[in-house]
């Protein structure tokens, strides 16, 4: 089967109502807090993409039962201690950065070396940045060129309690301390500059001793060992990364009028709505409500007559963050100049995002200034593109497929997106919905 897609007219205006799939991040950790539980926990509408199933396989490796019924999965957890390790054991992460750096804070008290690995995208991203505090712990790391995967990890018997600043606002990274601490005698403290807060909300509605005081600019957390985890049955909403790309094509598209269904509204993952609703977006929540602490409603948006361009402030930056490349779209089509700055995170992602961002944008006659953590992008509301355009991205970036196949179907010209297959890891369901849309 072909591995691309192939768009030669804009869409419709449309008036729908959609659902997005499962939320990642909750999906990836349900099933890793659900492998340390007592008993069985059920989940639905868990996303059932390659970085979940690879988080499934990861902990059946680890001696976890798993079943899988269509979109219903049940974990039968074993206990806190209940991993089965032994010799030679090897997890594959696959394209994941968030199993991959969580499931290490889980693996420090492993008696024998594990090896993570990785596919081509997660092989050159920074692993150093949850070796360094982990190691702190008394885990032991062997890392390719001291940084990448693969990677070897040998838990301690004795592991101490840690304080660890984070400054990246890298919920990876928190929450794979917070996994270690949960593991360990004594009180680990963690001073964490703001990022998505799912670990927290979900070890909260379990109960553990896992303690957050908000202050203004950074979180402090205090994690005491867990002895037990009770079972876990939970309906995971829908993920706003994913819904973000419609978002941004009824944005994109005179006169549409879309609602998403269900979306996790977390407001540590709300930044592409602020934004949004700073260039001038009209976007309302309906049928709030509240499940098992994490914020949940209806998205409501309109397609705005005009499109204002912004200065974004940087405290959006953590909660926008999956989203910036859909955003710099929106940019695009205001009227103005848009400034986006300290974002040098987004090359740490699956593909450098900041240099494929300012690509798609250049291909598509936009001028903008780049630098390495900062994005110019001078906007034109009436942008019309008449050429053929092809894109590649060798990296095979999920979000960077996802937002050109938006870009080709909101500014017209005849494009060409190749490696179509990477919407497998985050939301295999992507084109299915834009069909929906265009019928
Ligand atoms: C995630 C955290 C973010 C985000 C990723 C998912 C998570 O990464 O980009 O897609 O579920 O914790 P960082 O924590 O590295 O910023």
């Amino acid at each position: 089967m072909s591995n691309k897609v192939i768009i030669k007219n804009k869409i419709k205006s449309f008036t729908k109502e959609i659902n997005v799939s499962g939320d990642k991040s909750l999906s990836i950790r349900w099933v890793l807090f659900s492998s340390l539980a007592n008993g069985k926990s059920k989940a639905t509408n868990l996303l059932m993409s390659e970085d979940v199933l690879a988080a499934i396989n990861a902990i059946k490796i680890l001696g976890i039962k798993v079943v899988i019924k269509k979109n219903k999965c049940e974990i039968f957890g074993k206990g806190i201690n209940g991993f089965k390790y032994k010799r030679n054991l090897k997890i594959s992460a696959e394209n994941s950065g968030t199993l991959g750096r969580l499931i290490l804070g889980l693996l420090v008290n492993s008696p024998f070396p594990i090896k993570l690995i990785g596919d081509k995208s997660l092989s050159r991203r920074d692993f150093k940045r949850v070796s360094d505090p982990l190691s702190k712990f008394g885990a032991k790391f062997k890392l390719q060129n001291n940084k990448n995967l693969p990677l070897e990890i040998c838990g301690s018997k004795n592991l101490k309690p840690i304080y660890y600043n984070e400054k990246k606002g890298s919920a990876q990274c928190k929450s794979a301390v917070i996994f270690a601490g949960m593991r360990t005698e004594g009180l680990t403290v963690i001073k964490a500059k703001k990022s998505r807060n799912h670990t927290e909300i979900l070890s909260k509605y379990l109960g553990l001793p896992i303690k957050v005081k908000n202050k203004k600019n950074y979180d402090l957390i205090k994690v005491k060992k867990v002895n037990k985890i009770k079972k876990i049955n939970y309906k995971i909403p829908s993920d706003i990364s994913s819904g973000a790309f419609f978002m941004v094509l009824a944005v994109l598209t005179k006169g549409a009028k879309l609602t998403l269904k269900d979306v996790n509204i977390n407001s540590s993952r709300t930044g592409v709505i602020n934004i949004l609703k700073m260039m001038g977006v009209s976007i309302k929540y309906q049928n709030k409500k509240t499940y098992k602490g994490e914020a949940i409603a209806d998205i409501k948006i309109e397609s705005p007559k005009l499109i204002k361009a912004i200065n974004c402030p940087t405290k959006y930056n953590s909660c926008a963050i999956d989203e910036f490349l859909v955003i710099f779209l929106v940019a695009a089509k205001a009227k103005g100049v848009s400034t986006f700055s300290n974002i040098a995170e987004l090359n740490q992602k699956e593909s450098p995002r900041l240099k494929w961002g300012n690509k798609i944008l250049n291909t598509i006659g936009i001028k903008t200034i780049l630098t390495k953590n900062s994005i110019k992008i001078f906007g034109n509301p009436n942008i019309k593109v008449n050429k053929k355009i092809v894109i590649k991205n060798f990296l095979n970036d999920h979000r960077v497929f996802m937002t050109s196949v938006i870009a080709g179907l909101t500014f017209g010209g005849n494009w060409k997106i190749y490696d179509k297959d990477s919407i497998k890891t985050s939301f295999p369901n992507f084109l299915r919905i834009i069909n929906k849309l265009k019928r």
